[in-house]
């Protein structure tokens, strides 16, 4: 038994209790989990487990929604649940998709619609290449070819017309590309505008105008332009000329698979929606899908999920632990094994 000064009985764990709490309660965030479809569950399993070994208290709820989940009643998303995120911090996504649901159901009434209605404007898409070269691609998340503009005429005829517009409005694609330079500055100073300028003379048109003007606001930062084509051969032949690239939605979709595949595999690259301006939660997701092949096995690597859960905490402004999740997985990469053996790999270098 422990005396003070004074002679009384001194507690110091409870003395020092209330602290400890105090402490839990201010790195407390309140997090949507929608572990989704296939792989998805297992992937987010591990970035929860890894989440807590870094010791931030996360207060979770979880929605069950996704392919199987439509499959089971028709229920894809509701305004209430969206309403009902809008006061959380975060969402944390492992991935939608499910054989058997008609393509864009999940996608569309689920993925795209958090990202619309939440306006996730800015989808980051970082990759970290063997040896020390890494590259961040600012993917536009809320217009251009997946707007939803278009539709058919004469349906199921010989005279079948389908269109589908790519929708970019100025603000769009200036507040994604200012975001952009606002991320070359914190980083090499350096910007890269993907386009396809040269066919696609309207909106190629509008996002180099914003590009150009907006990169008045930074003469610090370089700037440089390349057709999308040409930026598939330099993701796989030349990647070190890329510090911050900045494109649009399906450019993007198609260029950070391809930044996926050369950068250790898709199972490694991890992904933020971000809302910026921070009037709601941002959601982090892995890039990969949902992987029904491989789904409950435990076959699935979890780096990308957490990855994605650090992503996440960086952006609540847990940077230390955001930094040492990073360095705990770069230090996992040649651990083999389970799903969960690897989370719990990554978990012990904390
Ligand atoms: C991604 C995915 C999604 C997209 C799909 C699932 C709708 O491929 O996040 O890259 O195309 O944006
Ligand atoms: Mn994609």
């Amino acid at each position: 038994m422990a005396l003070d000064l004074r002679g009384r009985i001194a507690f110091p764990l409870l003395a020092t209790r209330p602290l400890f709490r105090r402490n839990d309660v201010l790195s407390n965030y309140r997090v949507a989990i929608v572990g989704g479809d296939g792989i998805g569950p297992e992937v987010i399993a591990e970035g929860l487990k890894v989440i807590e070994a870094a010791g931030i208290g996360l207060e979770t709820t979880e929605y069950d929604l996704g392919g199987s989940r439509y499959l089971q009643d028709g229920m894809v998303l509701t305004e209430d649940i969206l309403d009902e995120w809008r006061s959380f911090d975060a969402i944390y996504l492992g991935a939608v998709g499910t054989p058997g649901v008609p393509p864009g159901v999940i996608e569309r009434g689920l993925l795209l619609k958090m990202r619309f209605d939440l306006d996730l404007y800015v989808n980051q898409r970082p990759f970290k290449l063997d040896g020390s070269h890494d590259f961040i691609v600012v993917r536009e998340n809320t217009e251009g070819a997946y707007a939803g503009e278009g539709g058919f005429l004469r349906k199921g005829t010989p005279y079948e017309i389908a269109t589908q517009g790519s929708v970019n409005t100025r603000m769009g694609a200036e507040r994604a590309i200012r975001y952009g330079f606002e991320l070359a500055k914190t980083r090499n100073n350096h910007l890269t505008l993907v386009h396809k300028t040269n066919v696609l003379t309207f909106s190629g048109d509008l996002w180099e105008r914003a590009f150009n003007e907006v990169a008045e606001e930074y003469p610090e930062v370089e700037t440089a332009y390349n057709h999308v084509d040409a930026a598939c051969i330099y993701f796989v032949q030349d990647p070190q000329r890329y510090d911050v690239v900045v494109t649009d939605n399906l450019f993007g979709d198609i260029l950070t698979d391809l930044g996926g595949a050369v950068s250790g595999g898709i199972g490694l690259a991890a992904s933020a929606n971000l809302n910026p301006s921070r009037t709601g939660p941002s959601m982090f997701e892995p890039v990969h899908g949902s992987a029904p092949d491989i789904a409950g096995q435990q076959k699935a690597n979890p780096i990308a999920a957490i990855l994605s859960g650090a992503m996440m905490l960086d952006f609540l402004g847990e940077q230390n632990a955001a930094a040492k999740i990073t360095a705990a997985c770069d230090a996992c990469l040649d651990v083999t094994g389970s799903t969960s053996e690897i989370g719990d790999a990554v978990a012990a270098k904390l």
